[in-house]
Formats: structure tokens, C-alpha cells, sequence
């Protein structure tokens, strides 16, 4: 997830680019750059790092009278975070500069193609291989804005852009499919921007942008089209009525609660690329490493739970014997590794202390690591040998909700993959779960507001609670780990996660009416033996939330039935309702749910 804007009016441009990209850093802050057209030059200054970084770079810059330009603050999805992968990113003849949100799945395929036309490149990013394509596109449509369109045609996946050409002083062109664009309206001067508070400061006035469409903007005008047939467009001026900080969130209350919603958009990003319709997992990043002969998962926290959750995908699928390994722990034992064992390190931030020295002994002993991180570039990630980035965008909130949904689509992806290479998996189980795989983010958005209002209703409900039990088997078992994590966290509620198997070796004895259990009640092969635990429970007067699926028989306080998907994607719809019980009950208490007490988004200390 990237920030981007395009500023055309009477101000001067590199300013309000800057203060437009402070606004949407929270997207993406790996580095950063503009694009302006000074003394009939195009002029392309970028910085890797925070915004600061570009910011004192221009310092030293003459930049003072461009009244027009595009701006970008990234998030790394191809090509490390360095300068020369940053945007905007020029065309050969440096007449063109685009900056651009998104992922292109065909980029590849453009970039050969346009390479034996003779175009070069100097990065590699996606977003160099389209904006060349734009240029070569000119060479046989007419208008700037037919080679755009052209263009546009040829791409495949995900794209939000902005485009300045130097024959076109004051002009800029944006595009946006499946990804964030809206149209700042102002007098004399017109913005386009991933989000609103890029520009809110000097306009309230937007125009949203669908798919498919393309925009032209000027000091005095601004222009919407079909990007396919540039037929124009009409759109109507909506008002808006928000601040900066709440726009920021997309109008949620806070970022986890956006976070949350986000999951749909996560899962399709961490497949795009990766699976098609037929049943074929691409993971190029895994090219010629041979499946482990057996793997030791590494975490911490939520990426712990994580990995327990994937040990049982790599081992029904792949046939793969997994360990799931504490980091803390794991970095101070003497683990015995045998010849085609493997590690895989997850980590979100990808700078978690104990993962990554827990990392580095391993690769000591020459054991081959994979690092499944969120964070391009981050240690974990390039001290990896191998890494597969969960593209779930930038995670503000301190408590990990959007990046635990990623990470477990990535783990169900990697069984897949492995199971595929070994043949260890029926062919018809494969389709199954890939044509499950390709509706669960429709499926996910189409549950999400119902799930969301039990949790409101339920938070309410028990947020006198002093303390939790969360119980679940198998898939479910780190869930309740995870939900349990989750309402201590946010809410300072204790709460345990326990097998529901173990529940009789001891915490039983903690049942009571004002100990309350959430238990993982869902239609798998283990049901009936969730079911008998809440038997005992409720025998002792606890009371007990079960998360559950239509018609299954239990005596609870509260069913909360949710859809019924195929195994294992229902953890995919189980999963938010664990976040959003937690994350109501800690707003219902009045709770920082962001930025909860003690904690930090990355402990990079042991
Ligand atoms: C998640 O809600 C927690 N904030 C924390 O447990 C986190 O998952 C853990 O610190 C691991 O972080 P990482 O994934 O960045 O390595």
C-alpha cells in the first residue's frame, strides 16, 4: 500500500506534495519522491527512508516555482526500498514521470517486451515497466491520454496512478483500478490523491473515482473518463465533513477497526500473482529450494500462533513433520537440525529480536531459512534466504490483526505449493481450496458487518469480565490462543488461551459465573469434542460464548453462528470475530486501542 498524489493550481507544487505525503505516510513510509517540471526539465527527486529524508534532500534543491506535480511515499512491494526502486518513476525519454499504488501481476511479461523494443530500465519496480509502456504507447496513439488508456489496457492487476508529462506543463493524468484514487476539487487548483487528507487541508470538495475510470486534471479544470473507450464520465462533488485524523482511518474510529475491514483486500494481495484459476501456485521467490524434509516454524506473539496455526496445513498437505517454535525459547536451546531440515521465520515488522536471532543461529549451522515478513527489506527479510512477503500493507495498530490474516494466507498458499511439488495432495482437494481461496475475500466482506455487530453486542455484554478462557482444538486451537491475546492486550482483560483437550488437566477448576468461556465451537472433524468440553463447563455454571456454525447442537449462553465456508478458509471468518469481540470490549472500557500500555509495534529488544 503506497500513497500517492498530483497537485495542479497556483501554489507552489513541491510544498503541498510534501505536506500531502506527511498526511498519507501511515500508508507506506519506506521512501519517498517527487516528480515537477522546472525550467522546461522534468525534475525527479527521491529519498529512501522516511519523508524527512526527501524533505531535507530538497532542501538543497532550487525548487520554486513549479505550480503543478506528482508526489509518492511507498511501501515496498517489488524491489527493495532503496532510492532507485523509488517513484515517481521516468520513461526512457524522461519526458514522462508516474507515481503508482498497486501490484502488476504482468509485469514481467510487459517489462520483456519492452526491453526487446529497446527500452531500459534502472529499477525494479512494476511501475517503471508501465510508465515506459505509456511512452511506447505514444508512438502509435495520438494524445498522451489515448496512450494511457492503451496503456492501462494492457495491464493486469492493481493499480492506482499519476502521470506529469513534460510537453504537458500543469497536466496530470491519473488512473485507478482496485486500487485507492479520489479527485480534490478546488478553486484554481485541482488534487488527486490515494485518500482525502492528502489534500483536505485546502479542499473539502471530492470527486470518487471507480475502477476503470481515468482523470485529467489542470490549474482550472478537471475531466473523468472510461478508461477503455474515454468516453467522458459525469461525476458529481461530494462534501466532506471529516478531519484529517479520522479521514486518515477511513472514517473507522480507529486503525485496528479499519485493519479488520482491510482483510478482504489482504487476502487478494497475498494471492494476487500467486494463484490462478487452474491448480497452479506460483512462488517464484521459492525457485529451486527443494520442500523441507522438516520445518521449524519461528515466531513470536501473533505470528506465533500463526505458525501453529499453518503447522497443520504443511503437515495434512505437504506431509511435512513440523516443530512450532517460541522465538525466546527456540535461541537458547540446543535444537538438533538434520540434514534437509528448515526454518521458517515469520515476523510482520520482520525486525522482532528474538526471531531474528533465532534466524541467524540457525544459518549458522547452514540450515536454509525462509522469512515470511510483511516489511520489505526488513532484517528478517533480507538476512532470509529466501523471503515471501505477506503484502498486507502497512499494520499501524499495535495489536496485529490485518498481518495475522495475511500471514495465514501465505502459510495456505506455501502447504499447497509443497503439497503440489511432493504430490502429496488429491488433485480435487486442490481446486477445492483454490476455488474457496479465489471468493473468500467476497465471502469475508459479505460477513464482516454482521460478525462486527454480535461483537459490538457481546463486548457489551461481558466487558465486566476479570478474566477469560478461551478454549479450541486443532486449527482453532491457536485462534483462541490468538483471542485471548487479543482481549488482554487491548482490553487488559486477562484472558487464556487453552486446548480445550487440556481443560480437564486443571483450568476446570477455574470455572465459574464469573469466569466466562469463548470457546471455538466450529464444524470440523473435532466439534464433538468441543461440544462435550462446554458440556463441563456449563455444568459448572460457567458461562460460555461459543463461536459456531449453523444447526451444530450446543447448550451455550450465546451461539454466535457465523457463515459456513470449506475447511480450513472458515479460520478466515473466525478469526475477525475473535479481533472485533476484543477490540469492542477494549473501546467499550474506554481502552487505547492503537496504542495500547506497554506495548510496542516491534519488540527489537530481547
Ligand atoms: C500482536 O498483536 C502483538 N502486538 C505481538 O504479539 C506481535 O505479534 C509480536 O511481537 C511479533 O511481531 P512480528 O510479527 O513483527 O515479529
Amino acid at each position: 500500500m503506497c500513497g500517492i498524489i498530483g497537485y495542479s493550481g497556483h501554489r507552489p507544487a513541491v510544498p503541498l506534495l510534501l505536506k500531502g505525503l506527511k498526511s498519507l505516510e501511515y500508508r507506506g513510509y519506506d521512501s519517498a519522491g517527487v516528480a515537477y517540471i522546472q525550467n522546461k526539465a522534468m525534475e525527479v527527486i527521491r529519498a529512501e527512508g522516511k519523508l524527512s529524508q526527501l524533505e531535507s534532500k530538497l532542501d538543497s534543491c532550487n525548487v520554486s516555482i513549479a505550480l503543478s506535480g506528482i508526489g509518492h511515499t511507498r511501501w515496498a512491494t517489488h524491489g527493495l526500498p532503496v532510492e532507485h526502486n523509488a517513484h515517481p518513476h521516468k520513461d526512457n525519454s524522461g519526458h514522462l514521470a508516474m507515481v503508482h499504488n498497486g501490484i502488476i501481476e504482468n509485469f514481467q511479461e510487459l517489462r520483456e517486451e519492452l526491453l526487446a523494443k529497446g527500452h531500459t530500465f534502472s529499477s525494479e519496480t512494476d511501475t517503471e515497466v508501465l510508465v515506459n509502456l505509456i511512452a511506447e504507447g505514444r508512438k502509435d496513439n495520438g494524445t498522451l491520454l489515448d496512450a494511457f488508456s492503451w496503456a492501462l489496457g494492457r495491464v493486469e492487476g492493481s493499480f492506482a496512478v499519476a502521470l506529469t508529462d513534460l510537453n504537458e506543463p500543469g497536466v496530470i493524468y491519473a488512473a485507478r483500478q482496485s486500487s485507492p484514487l479520489v479527485l480534490g476539487v478546488g478553486v484554481g487548483e485541482n488534487f488527486v490523491a490515494s485518500d482525502i487528507p492528502a489534500f483536505l487541508a485546502y479542499t473539502r470538495d471530492v470527486v470518487f473515482l471507480e475502477d476503470g475510470e481515468m482523470v485529467r486534471i489542470d490549474a482550472n479544470s478537471w475531466a473523468v473518463y472510461n478508461a477503455a473507450t474515454r468516453e467522458a464520465v459525469d461525476k458529481k462533488v461530494d462534501h466532506i465533513t471529516w478531519d484529517v485524523q479520522s479521514a486518515q482511518k477511513g472514517g473507522y474510529k480507529h486503525f485496528m477497526l479499519k485493519e479488520i475491514f482491510e482483510q478482504p483486500r489482504v487476502i487478494a494481495d497475498c494471492l494476487t500473482g500467486r494463484v490462478n484459476g487452474s491448480k497452479e501456485i506460483m512462488l517464484p521467490e521459492l525457485e529451486g529450494l527443494e520442500p523441507p524434509k522438516r520445518l521449524h516454524i519461528v515466531a513470536c506473539g501473533t505470528s506465533f500462533h500463526a505458525g501453529l496455526w499453518g503447522m497443520h496445513l504443511m503437515e495434512s498437505w505437504a506431509k511435512i513433520p513440523v516443530s512450532v517454535e517460541i522465538a525466546s525459547e527456540f535461541r537458547y536451546r540446543d535444537i538438533i537440525m538434520d540434514p534437509g531440515d528448515a526454518v521458517l521465520a515469520i515476523s510482520q515488522s520482520g525486525e522482532t529480536a528474538d526471531t531474528l536471532a533465532g534466524l541467524r543461529m540457525v544459518k549458522e549451522q547452514g540450515v536454509p531459512v525462509i522469512g515470511l515478513c510483511n516489511v520489505v527489506g526488513s532484517s528478517i527479510a533480507r538476512e532470509s534466504d529466501r523471503v515471501v512477503y505477506t503484502q498486507a500493507g502497512p499494520e499501524i495498530s499495535v495489536a496485529s490483526t490485518k498481518a495475522m490474516c495475511s500471514q495465514l494466507t501465505a502459510l495456505t498458499i506455501l502447504a499447497l505449493y509443497w503439497g503440489l511439488q511432493k504430490g502429496t495432495m488429491a488433485g480435487q482437494d486442490v481446486e477445492q481450496v483454490l476455488s474457496g481461496l479465489s471468493s473468500l475475500p467476497q465471502d469475508l466482506e459479505k460477513a464482516l458487518p454482521a460478525i462486527h455487530e454480535t461483537a459490538k453486542d457481546l463486548a457489551r455484554e461481558y466487558s465486566s469480565a476479570r478474566s477469560f478462557l478461551y478454549l479450541g482444538r486443532g486449527l482453532y486451537y491457536p485462534l483462541a490462543l490468538e483471542g485471548a491475546l487479543k482481549l488482554k492486550e487491548i482490553s487488559y482483560i486477562h484472558a487464556e488461551g487453552y486446548a480445550a483437550g487440556e481443560m480437564k488437566h486443571g483450568p476446570i477448576a477455574l470455572i465459574d459465573p464469573e469466569f466466562p468461556t469463548f470457546a471455538m465451537a466450529l464444524n470440523d472433524g473435532l466439534f464433538p469434542k468441543v461440544q462435550s468440553n462446554l458440556v463441563e463447563v456449563k455444568a459448572r455454571n460457567g458461562r460460555v460464548i461459543a463461536l459456531t456454525h449453523e444447526g451444530l447442537p450446543l447448550e451455550v449462553d450465546t451461539s454466535w453462528v457465523i457463515p459456513e465456508l470449506i475447511e480450513p478458509l472458515n479460520s478466515f471468518l473466525a478469526l475477525p470475530a475473535l479481533q472485533l469481540f476484543a477490540y469492542e470490549t477494549a473501546d467499550y472500557l474506554g481502552k487505547d486501542v492503537d496504542q495500547p500500555r506497554n506495548l510496542a509495534k516491534s519488540v527489537t529488544v530481547e
